[in-house]
């Protein structure tokens, strides 16, 4: 059910059941971060692997304390910057956090988001909240109430309807339980912003644009449409239409000639990072459902702003990498 109603969902979480909230990235599959049944219910509805540990989400920073053991001053530099915000702190965890949440490591990811929707309810409710990506295991992430209706609608308690998420892809997640911040997942807070705050070099421990190219084997399907997905140059575009399995969808961004054929959706998405982010899940979502024989997505910039784009566009290709 969707429902703008935080009470209910407030009485939902302390019950033990799961709730769909919106977040300013994607839509997360929240549930009380402290009740095991209820965390557990989490992964069986994703039917996500146990190893693959869910973040924490917090109303303000006095919480903290009560979940990370260690605040470092890098970790509250990043915190006083991104906070509320898309980005995701990988801290060393209390011991009373639940091995359920943290995949049995000594760590735990938290985040405060910024959308007010997901500020409310984790006021309301008082403690932290552990919440997935409000999808499948290795789909694509929900950015949209109705989208996580389409998901997941039949195996949850309610949905919050926040609108449209604004930033559209998944936080950054850096840890900063080392001497040097590492970071793990590429998001819209770059890592140029991070090392700008810290004024100090940071690296990451993804996989390049290169490494996801050129080794198939390394690669881990995510964020993957189920129609096969390729990513391409736009000089290569031209050639591989020809002999491609039609109707097919093409993901363009800038404004390359092709022949026009109704044998070919073509669907634009902005040339601006923030713009791109914020549409790329509805639009793969949108294709998704015509059954194409596939989506070819145009090559993004190699450029830092776009990190996050790329590496969601390498995981929504992987399936294909051998075949290409
Ligand atoms: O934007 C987001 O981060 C969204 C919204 C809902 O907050 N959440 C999200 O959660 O993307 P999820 O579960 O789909 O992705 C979280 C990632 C997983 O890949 C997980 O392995 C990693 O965070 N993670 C969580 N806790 C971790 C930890 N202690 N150490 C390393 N990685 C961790
Ligand atoms: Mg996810």
């Amino acid at each position: 059910m969707i429902t703008t109603d935080i009470t209910k969902a407030v009485k939902i979480l302390q019950d033990g059941g799961l709730v769909a909230m919106p977040t300013e990235t994607v839509y997360g599959l929240g549930a009380d971060a402290t009740n095991e049944n209820a965390i557990k219910h989490i992964f069986r509805v994703k039917e996500r692997p146990y190893d693959h540990p869910l973040i924490v989400h917090l109303a303000s920073l006095d919480q903290v304390a009560e979940w990370a053991r260690e605040f470092t001053p890098m970790a509250e530099q990043l915190a006083k910057a991104f906070w509320p915000g898309p980005l995701t702190l990988i801290l060393k965890k209390q011991p009373q956090v639940l091995d359920v949440v943290t995949g049995g490591q000594d760590t735990i990811g938290l985040r405060i988001p910024s959308h007010p929707v997901a500020l409310a309810l984790l006021r309301a409710f008082g403690g932290g909240i552990a919440a997935p990506s409000a999808n499948k295991f290795t789909h694509i992430s929900p950015t949209t109430a109705l989208a996580v209706e389409e998901e997941l609608g039949d195996r949850i308690d309610l949905i919050i309807d926040g609108g449209d998420c604004t930033v559209g892809l998944e936080s950054t997640i850096i840890d900063v339980t080392g001497d040097q911040p590492v970071i793990l997942r590429p998001g819209m807070i770059t890592a140029e912003a991070i090392a700008q705050v810290l004024q100090s070099s940071v690296t990451s421990s993804y996989e390049s644009h290169q490494a996801a190219t050129r080794v198939p084997g390394m690669h881990h399907l995510h964020y993957a449409p189920t129609t096969l997905t390729y990513v391409m140059s736009s000089d290569e575009i031209p050639d591989f239409l020809q002999t491609a399995k039609k109707p097919l969808a093409l993901l363009t961004h800038t404004n390359i000639a092709l022949p026009e054929s109704d044998q070919i959706h073509r669907l634009q998405l902005l040339n601006e990072p923030n713009a791109y982010a914020h549409d790329l899940y509805r639009s793969l979502r949108e294709l998704d459902k015509q059954h194409y024989q596939c989506i070819i997505v145009e090559a993004v910039p190699s450029m830092p702003e776009w990190d996050a784009i790329r590496d969601r566009l390498n995981k929504a290709s992987a399936r294909n990498l051998i075949n290409k």
